[in-house]
């Protein structure tokens, strides 16, 4: 059974001066015990579709609509006891800085076992602060016991993040959402975080909704991804096949540097031109005033926003151009 199911997501928040359409009409699904990466420029909405799972996208006017299940049952945003079940139980999250999300006046240990007590009505203090002990020992801190009693600002970010990952596991959930959780840390302690990330993985089965920048990252860690544009999925398929056969131009341009010089964790070369400003409505594909190929061969790009549709086996993407052309313009860019 497909453990989340994002169904046409969208997303508003109704300003003074405007709305801002942060997400439009995204659909995507997680296998259990895979990772999904979902990449894409700042602003594209990654993190309000997470957040939404999790009903963490705050405010009453928040314009939401759409359905999202997990497990097979829709979660009802409306039922807040429901919610409490979820957050940190069956779904955990943790974000790119966990000073953030770690309050500096209790201890580690006190933290991640209050954590535990949320859902384990039933426990004692002392059961709590054990599980505590041997969740900080499975993310690898070093003299766990020793360092228990440590508050936040004593770890380095690295060891924040493993005791954030700590926190976040002590459920055992079969989801961990994980929003750009090592874009603060240095590239050593990345590949630390996520080669943890990937152990507990192995351990548990939990599946991981892994939100990222990098192609890099994407590669070491996903079955799956997805890629977000203007608050709209573009492109979805298998990781091997997204490296292989990029469908949508957006996709490809992002990829193209990057393959050239066969460093995947090399800063994005950017696409010429601005993503487009959520607060603007515009008719046709949000893509196309930076696509090269806006427009050309009889296309509706300036008119009709173009839908996700299968464009190859497991491989969807939302672009009028058809793949025998797309193949035709991946020879001709190359990848040099
Ligand atoms: N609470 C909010 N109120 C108004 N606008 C928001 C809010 N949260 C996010 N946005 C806007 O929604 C868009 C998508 O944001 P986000 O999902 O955070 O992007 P990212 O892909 O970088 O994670 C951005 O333009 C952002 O400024
Ligand atoms: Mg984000």
């Amino acid at each position: 059974m497909t453990l989340l199911s994002i169904n046409d997501l969208t997303v508003r928040f109704p300003l003074e001066d405007g709305i801002v359409h942060a997400v439009n009409g995204v659909s995507y699904s997680i296998e259990p015990g895979t990772t999904l990466g979902c990449v894409g420029e700042s602003g594209s909405g990654k993190s309000v579709t997470a957040l939404s799972v999790l009903g963490l996208n705050g405010g009453s006017k928040t314009e939401i609509s759409g359905s999202i299940s997990f497990e097979g049952k829709p979660i009802d945003y409306a039922d807040g006891n429901a919610l409490r079940q979820l957050r940190g139980g069956p779904i955990s999250i943790i974000f790119q800085d966990p000073l953030s999300s770690l309050h500096p006046f209790y201890t580690v240990g006190k933290q991640i076992a209050e954590a535990y007590l949320v859902h384990h009505k039933g426990a004692s203090k002392k059961e709590a602060r054990q599980q505590a002990m041997v969740a900080l020992e499975e993310v690898g801190i070093p003299e766990a016991s020793q360092r228990i009693d440590d508050y936040p600002h004593q770890f380095s970010g690295g060891m924040r993040q493993r005791i954030m990952i700590a926190m976040a596991l002590i459920n055992k959930p079969r989801l961990l959402i994980a929003d750009e959780p090592t874009t603060a840390l240095d590239v050593t302690v990345q590949a630390q975080i996520l080669d943890l990330l990937k152990q507990i993985q192995r351990d548990t089965g939990m599946a991981i909704l892994l939100i990222t920048h990098d192609f890099g990252v994407v590669k070491e860690m996903c079955d799956d991804v997805v890629v977000m544009y203007g608050g709209r999925v573009v492109e979805s398929a298998p990781a091997a096949e997204i490296f292989a056969r990029p469908h949508h131009p957006y996709t490809r341009g992002l990829l193209d540097s990057l393959v050239a010089n066969e460093d995947l964790d090399a800063p994005l070369k950017p696409i010429p031109g601005a993503p487009p400003s959520p607060s603007e409505r515009f008719e046709g594909c949000s893509f196309a005033p930076r696509c090269q190929f806006a427009n050309s061969q009889g296309m509706a790009c300036g008119s009709v926003q173009p839908a996700l549709a299968e464009s190859g086996p497991q491989h969807h993407s939302a672009c009028f151009l058809p793949v025998k052309n797309r193949d035709g313009f991946l020879a001709k860019s190359g990848a040099a």
